[in-house]
């Protein structure tokens, strides 16, 4: 096949269009974040990478602590104005109708309608360009109820993710394939 090159460009996708929260129960807010993902399994680490200019910058910043809680498909609006309207000037809990949660280990809230919300202090903050990375331990992950099936296998399929690539949201499609279903091995694979 021709391929057409481009200058290098941030088009790794789909990524998760996330619903990061920060602040504490008072004074909290909710900044979208497609710039994340895992960096080690163990100890399990991620990063968001944030513009300096965002409100939510220095709140993470000065709290150490967020919460990334991921987009299911009936929330991709709030996920967008999120991603739109700066938490200076609005209230985007209150704006979009979500529900503050404690956090279990940290006073940035979870979003109560997101299905799984993952708990993260900061590690470290690393410089990049246009956006600072917040590299951080995920010290919890919640996940509701539901998605766990009589055997308590968790069906994230259940969960309506949402996809984002290169500027537009997708659902996720059918199930194609598990980890490790290229081999006939019944064995677990460690990734
Ligand atoms: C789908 C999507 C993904 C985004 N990803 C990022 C990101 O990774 N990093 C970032 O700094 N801003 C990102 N933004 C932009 C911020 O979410 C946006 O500027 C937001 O209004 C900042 O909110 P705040 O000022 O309340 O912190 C994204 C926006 C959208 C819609």
């Amino acid at each position: 096949m021709a391929k057409r090159t481009l200058r290098g460009g941030a088009l790794v996708c789909p990524l998760p269009p996330t619903m990061v929260s920060c602040g504490d129960m008072e004074n909290s807010n909710i900044i979208t974040i497609g710039w994340t993902g895992i960096l080690n399994t163990i100890p399990p680490k991620t990063y968001i990478s944030v513009r300096p200019t965002r409100h939510s910058y220095n709140i993470i910043k000065e709290k150490g602590e967020f919460v990334i809680n991921l987009t299911p498909s009936n929330l991709v609006k709030e996920a967008d104005y999120c991603g739109i309207y700066t938490g200076k000037k609005v209230d985007k809990f209150e704006k979009c109708k979500l529900t503050k949660v404690k956090g279990t280990q940290v006073d940035a809230p979870m979003i109560d309608e997101c299905p799984v919300s993952i708990e993260c202090k900061v590690t470290d903050i690393i410089p990049l360009g246009s956006h600072d990375m917040f590299m951080a331990d995920i010290v919890a992950v919640n996940v509701d109820e539901n998605l766990f099936d009589k055997d308590d296998k968790m069906r994230l399929d259940k969960a309506n993710l949402v996809a984002y690539a290169h500027g537009e949201y997708f659902e996720l499609g059918k199930r194609i394939g598990k980890f490790g279903f290229s081999t006939n091995k019944k064995k677990k694979v460690r990734k």
